[in-house]
């Protein structure tokens, strides 16, 4: 008897080994649960190369994350974004573009793996993705089973041609898929906002998109009259009011960065800190292949990026500064608490004239209700580090004086004493 109930999971194991979807009896669905408890930190090829993606590009963006230093800095996922697509077989079955990925997924996931790296792969709640590749409606399992089988790490998924679906439905779809297919696949929901995730998704995802898409641009929106891209500071203005939903496993998105596409290296710094201060996923959007020394210098400044992926998983706070939306001529003051009673301050040039900055510690209580975390600096005393000009900057017993160039960044880490 023992031997004939042993050998029914058996068969049950093989069967679910074959090529066929498996639809029915699936367990109630939750979340791969160990996953991205810091944010996740990566690189996705949508940002500089749009729909001109293939295996190529992804072996050598593999190769140069590990030879510039960026894995050694915390970068893991590399992400194939959109257009990777082909067609469906005749079973169902997705199948990659030949042309661009005549190789196959599971070998480009072999390569990846062996680099120590994790690969990830872009789908859509649709029957067609943004880009107008088959998308995932009515697939969700064969497509997550598939996933898995190729042994992705990652999956994107997008809110494209989404009429009639409910995005929590759809989302809670796929994540059942994700989970149902076994293998831990981080799953980064890609629905801009429009139907408030942080409220549902804490236990469907490991991190939403809180806005619509990121645009190549410090302070603009790009209008494409059905939709808008954002620059950085109209991005981190709609953050306002989110970071209450996000902590360890499930992280507000506010879109891929832009470092190293274009934008003056005073942006791009001022850029990336934001990102940290919002305890951000971190997944680059530029060709790691040809970066400047100063790009380079911005994705892998470990200190900067300790303020990400601190243990304690609290978004940082806008301390005092402009309200939102209002002129972007002055400066804002963010904080963020982190772990062993530190604190991470970053004071925001949101205009174009260099700006004199004068902080005196001792008037200045800094108090944050949702960790119940207090810094109070006439009472205590902080060591100072400059994280940018990488050096120490005295204690909080001296008022700060500082100046912070247009379009740029003073961050600070204080180290209690
Ligand atoms: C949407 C997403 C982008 C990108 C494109 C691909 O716009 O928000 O990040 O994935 O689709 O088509």
């Amino acid at each position: 008897m023992k031997r004939i109930l042993i050998l029914i999971p058996l068969i049950l194991l093989s069967a679910c080994a074959t090529k066929k979807p498996v639809v029915a009896s699936v367990a109630p669905g939750q979340k791969f649960n160990q996953l991205a408890l810091t944010p996740q930190m990566g690189w996705n090829s949508w940002n500089k190369f749009a729909e001109k993606v293939n295996e190529q590009l992804i072996r050598e963006t593999a190769d140069a994350m590990v030879a510039s230093g960026m894995k050694d800095a915390g970068f893991q996922y590399v992400n194939i974004d959109d257009c990777w697509q082909g067609q469906r077989d005749a079973q169902g079955f997705i199948q990659p573009d030949p042309k661009k990925f005549p190789s196959g997924m599971k070998a480009l996931a072999d390569y990846v793996h062996a680099k120590g790296l994790k690969l990830g792969i872009y789908s859509d709640v649709g029957y067609k993705t943004c880009g107008g590749r088959p998308a995932s409606r009515g697939h969700e399992f064969q497509d997550a089973q598939t996933y898995a089988r190729w042994g992705m790490d990652y999956l994107k998924y997008d809110w494209c041609n989404a009429e009639g679906l409910k995005a929590e439905g759809a989302y809670t779809t796929m994540r059942d898929a994700l989970y149902a297919a076994g293998r831990p696949i981080l799953f980064s929901l890609c629905e801009w906002g429009d139907n408030k995730p942080w409220l549902w998704a804490t236990n469907v995802g490991h991190s939403w998109r809180t806005t619509g898409d990121i645009y190549n641009c410090f302070d603009c929106k790009i209008d494409h009259k059905t939709w808008y891209q954002w620059g950085v500071l109209q991005i981190i203005d709609k953050q306002e009011g989110l970071r209450k939903y996000a902590g360890p496993g499930h992280w507000n998105d506010p879109d891929m960065l832009e470092v190293g596409n274009g934008m003056a290296v005073n942006e791009d710094r001022a850029h990336f800190s934001m990102w940290c201060m919002l305890a951000a996923p971190l997944i680059s959007g530029n060709d790691l292949r040809h970066m400047s020394k100063e790009t380079l210098g911005i994705l892998t400044n470990k200190e900067v990026i300790a303020v990400d992926q601190d243990a304690l998983g609290v978004e940082g706070f806008k301390y005092s500064g402009n309200s939102t939306n209002s002129a972007n001529d002055g400066v804002d003051i963010w904080f963020k608490p982190l772990s062993h009673d530190a604190w991470a301050m970053c004071v925001l040039n949101r205009g174009t004239n260099l700006q004199p900055v004068t902080f005196n510690w001792k008037n200045e209580t800094v108090t944050d209700d949702l960790s119940k975390r207090a810094a109070r600096f006439d009472t205590t005393t902080y060591k100072i580090r400059d994280l940018w000009a990488k050096k120490d900057l005295g204690t909080t017993t001296e008022t700060l004086t500082a100046e912070v160039p247009g379009h740029d960044v003073l961050m600070l880490r204080l180290n209690k004493m």
